[in-house]
């Protein structure tokens, strides 16, 4: 997507004359502040930068760890680095399910491959890994503009969406998934605004927002305790978020407050649909409360605020008392039968019969778990 009038992608591979690898990245902690471009020469800054949440969102963790691997793959190529690369990009972050989909995907070919050959090889499929992405996205907004002009043709006013965290570009390699539909709804000509959640602690609906406008976008911030009471004000129409692990029954897991938003959906009949690739389809569990790990992130996101200082600058602020204790998960977990569907790549699924899109995924898995 465009920033200015350069076009970016969130993450880019660089290759120098005298065969030096790094990958680029968008620094998302400066965001919406400054924009800053960071490059990441080894994989221990990949996976520093996977934690710190300098590059953040299913899908593009998963496409960061691919890379990581592959910059461990060039500092040592023995299966015992293969090994522990694997394990502690695994643990940058626990509940995205992208990053165990993409690191396993690399360590069955790196397993496969002699060494010599593995940085290379794993340079290569790392690309194809966020080119894949890049399809899939454009695809799912395919699916969810479709979707969107049919709610906006029976409305026949500005049809008015809400959206939790960011699930745009910047979340993915490109276009976004819940974002890649309204851009593509939006770029059809559809009449269209979105109510952006702030998304409290990290302020993801920020980014959205900074998203949003940079494509002209109409869209308003809201805190996100005000999505309830729009609903009951009759002015969403549609809530459209993205996930973190979908389970194979379609139970979605996604930013901390995404389930609220649900509940109040249900009890104002406004349809509720979750934008997921199939990276982001857990088909090993059933059980997301007893099988997905919430993670649990650091009590100073909660007793702090992040802005632009009065100098200019980015700064962050104390809103609490530094000894108030803080609970933090990072994600919630929004039950089936909540949803009125899931956009995929390949169509648009009720909630406990994505299988029906996917059923080789399904198939392959019950194989493995035989
Ligand atoms: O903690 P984050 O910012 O990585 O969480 C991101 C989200 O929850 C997104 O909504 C989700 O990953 C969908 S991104 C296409």
């Amino acid at each position: 997507m465009n920033v200015g009038n350069r076009h970016y992608r969130s993450i880019w591979p660089l290759a120098a004359a005298d065969g030096r690898r790094a990958v680029g990245i968008v620094d998302q902690t400066r965001l919406p502040i400054e924009f800053v471009t960071v490059e990441l020469e080894t994989w221990t800054q990949v996976r520093t930068a996977i934690a710190s949440m300098q590059v953040r969102g299913a899908p593009l963790i998963g496409v960061a760890a691919a890379y990581g691997l592959a910059l461990a793959m060039r500092e040592d190529d023995s299966d015992a680095a293969l090994a522990r690369g694997f394990a502690d990009l695994l643990a940058a972050r626990p509940t995205a399910v992208n990053l165990r989909w993409a690191l396993e995907r690399m360590q069955t070919l790196l397993r496969q491959t002699p060494r010599g050959q593995r940085a290379e090889r794993a340079w290569a499929e790392a690309g194809r890994i966020a080119e894949e992405d890049v399809a899939c996205n454009r695809a799912i907004g395919g699916h969810g503009a479709a979707l969107i002009a049919g709610m906006q043709r029976s409305v026949r006013r500005t049809l008015n969406i809400l959206t939790h965290c960011n699930a745009g570009w910047i979340a993915t390699v490109d276009f976004g998934t819940a974002l890649s539909a309204i851009y593509q709804a939006f770029d059809a000509g559809i009449d269209l605004h979105v109510w952006v959640d702030e998304t409290r602690p990290r302020n993801q609906g920020l980014l959205t927002a900074w998203e949003l406008g940079a494509h002209g976008v109409p869209h308003t911030l809201i805190v996100d305790n005000a999505g309830g009471h729009l609903m009951r004000q009759g002015a969403v129409d549609l809530v459209l978020v993205g996930a973190d692990r979908v389970t194979r029954h379609g139970d979605v897991c996604n930013k901390i407050g995404t389930y609220l938003k649900a509940v109040a959906a249900r009890d104002n009949n406004v349809p509720f649909y979750a934008a997921v690739p199939s990276t982001t389809i857990d088909w090993t569990i059933a059980d997301a409360d007893a099988e997905i790990e919430i993670e649990l992130r650091g009590a100073d996101e909660v007793r702090s605020v992040a802005g632009r200082g009065a100098d200019g600058h980015a700064a962050t602020v104390a809103i609490a008392d530094a000894r108030t204790p803080v609970l933090n998960p990072a994600f919630d977990v929004t039950p089936a039968r909540l949803l009125s569907g899931i956009i995929t790549e390949r169509g648009v699924a009720a909630a406990n019969a994505l299988a029906n899109l996917f059923s080789e995924s399904k198939r392959a898995c019950a194989r493995a778990t035989i």
